[in-house]
């Protein structure tokens, strides 16, 4: 059948493991169970191309599949030559322009993950620094799919009634069909082992032919919304902030997330997007400075209490 579909611009072009299957169904939630992924409590529709690329979408993604498409920022290199890389960071990301043939626009920052490398010292300097520096010593970058678990924890609305948080949005994991040698990725398979065990055991829970398992050798790449603004570090660099507004923000960020039972081992106001209003003043909520939390490579949830001890 091929009706659901009001644009056929927006079936896929291929279906590389299930050939027989295809995606034409209209929501997320009619996706059928061949194509229908849950890690860390997050629900994704899996799509594998034909040259052995296999992306994997969030619910937010499934709305802008056809921006998603590798075709569209990944092929040949589209998110170098067409893209621009955002070098206020110590990884490979990059903001690059998509478009829908029915001409809509989507930005999306285009993110190299860095699990089972090492994290760089310089990085996991907290500021304010009140968490456990064993936490801090021992950080590890999330694997992707745990990334986009905990960020949907954050944002979930908390029943102890702490304010929701703003975030980027996670639109779809994408794993080029590349093979390559651990040491070319920076990875090492001791490091690998462990989250190799954490998704094994989370995805116990779900029937044998939908579990999902990491493969050490490809890359994975993580999709976000492009959030509209500039950092707080540059607002403040531009005079839109005070130094006192920028170490309340920082403060409030960690104190909110501990609250919802959160640290992110790398808090940085590089990682809250301001937006400026017309008339230059920064765009406010309920009198404060409204702000979009981006960069959850290091997001966890705070270990048991006894466990630190
Ligand atoms: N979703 C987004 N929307 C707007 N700007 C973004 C977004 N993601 C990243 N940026 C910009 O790009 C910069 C680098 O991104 P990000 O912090 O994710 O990279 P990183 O390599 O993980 O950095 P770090 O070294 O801090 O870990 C950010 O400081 C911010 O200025
Ligand atoms: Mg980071």
């Amino acid at each position: 059948m091929n009706t659901i579909l009001p644009n056929s611009s927006l079936e896929f072009s291929g279906i590389g493991k299930n050939p027989e299957m295809s995606l034409e169904f209209s929501q997320f939630d009619d996706a059928p169970p061949e194509v229908t992924r849950r890690v860390y409590d997050v629900p994704y529709i899996e799509q594998s191309f034909d040259d052995g690329g296999v992306m994997w979408m969030t619910r937010y993604g499934w709305a802008w599949r056809e921006h998603l498409a590798p075709e569209k920022w990944y092929h040949e290199k589209q998110y170098v030559n067409h893209g621009t890389r955002l070098t206020r960071g110590t990884g490979a990301v990059y903001r690059v322009g998509t478009a829908a043939a029915d001409g809509r626009l989507l930005d999306i920052v285009v993110k190299f993950s860095r699990f089972a490398q090492d994290v760089p010292l310089h990085i996991t300097v907290t500021y304010p620094g009140s968490i456990p520096s064993n936490l801090v010593d021992n950080s590890r970058f999330n694997s992707p799919f745990y990334e986009f678990g905990q960020l949907k924890a954050i944002r979930m609305p908390s029943e102890n009634g702490t304010p929701r948080i703003m975030t980027g949005r996670p639109l779809a994991i994408y794993s080029p069909a590349n093979h390559y040698k651990l040491w070319q990725l920076g990875r090492t398979q001791h490091r690998f082992n462990h989250y190799d065990r954490l998704l094994a055991r989370d995805q116990q829970s779900v029937p044998e032919e939908q579990r999902l398992k990491l493969d050490m050798l490809r890359q994975y790449i993580v999709l976000f919304s492009w959030e509209k603004g500039e950092d707080a570090e540059l607002a403040f660099l531009a005079g839109k902030l005070t130094g006192d507004q920028l170490f309340n923000m920082t403060e409030e960020v960690q104190d909110l997330l501990e609250q919802k039972g959160f640290y992110v081992l790398d808090n940085k106001p590089r990682h809250y997007i301001v937006r400026t209003r017309e008339n230059g003043d920064l765009l406010k909520k309920d009198s404060k400075i409204a702000y979009s939390l981006i960069d959850f490579e290091l997001l966890i949830p705070i270990p048991d209490q006894s466990a630190l001890s």
